[in-house]
């Protein structure tokens, strides 16, 4: 796997010491995508419970971020892909999904659950859409958003 060149304006940390982290920063952005049900102090914690984080910062602004939950050997998840929409359209979450992909060597199963609209991104990096993934609905919205309609 080959990763996209990386932006020479900006500069990107991965794994980084997550105590130096602007988690208020991070709010924001999920703010601006409109995941809007995020708490500060939750969101450094599940960070901190992550197997892999990547930072991308424009000066000392953080602008993209994303990061793997996995168990180190079989199962991987990739969450929270996410770049500032003032930053969209420059390659950033094509270099986040496949630096961290290529972060998970070994494992059984790599998979994530894209947001809604977010499949074209996905399928352009060559992810494929997964046959036998199940969901336990966590509420209505998710029913509407990421269930088959039975
Ligand atoms: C999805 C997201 C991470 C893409 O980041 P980005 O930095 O704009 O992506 P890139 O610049 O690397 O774009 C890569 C390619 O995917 C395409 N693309 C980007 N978003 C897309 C979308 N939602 N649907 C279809 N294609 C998309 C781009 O047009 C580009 O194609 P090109 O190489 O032919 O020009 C960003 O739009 C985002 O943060 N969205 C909100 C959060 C989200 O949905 N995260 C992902 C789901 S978990």
């Amino acid at each position: 796997m080959t990763l996209p060149e990386k932006n020479p304006s900006y500069h990107y940390q991965l794994n980084p010491d997550l105590t130096g982290i602007d988690w208020q920063r991070v709010l924001e952005l999920f703010k601006k995508i409109n995941w809007k049900y995020r708490v500060a102090q939750e969101i450094e914690k599940a960070f901190k419970m992550s197997t892999s984080t990547l930072f991308i910062y424009d000066g000392d602004m953080i602008i993209a971020f994303g990061r793997i939950v996995g168990d180190g050997r079989y199962y991987a998840m990739l969450a929270d892909v996410v770049v500032d929409p003032a930053y969209q359209g420059k390659g950033l979450g094509s270099y986040l999904v496949m630096a961290l992909n290529s972060e998970l060597k070994n494992y059984h199963f790599v998979n994530l659950s894209a947001a809604p609209g977010a499949d074209g991104f996905y399928k352009s990096l060559g992810w494929k859409k997964q046959t036998t993934s199940y969901i336990w609905p966590q509420g209505p919205k998710q029913l509407r958003q990421h269930c088959e309609k039975e």
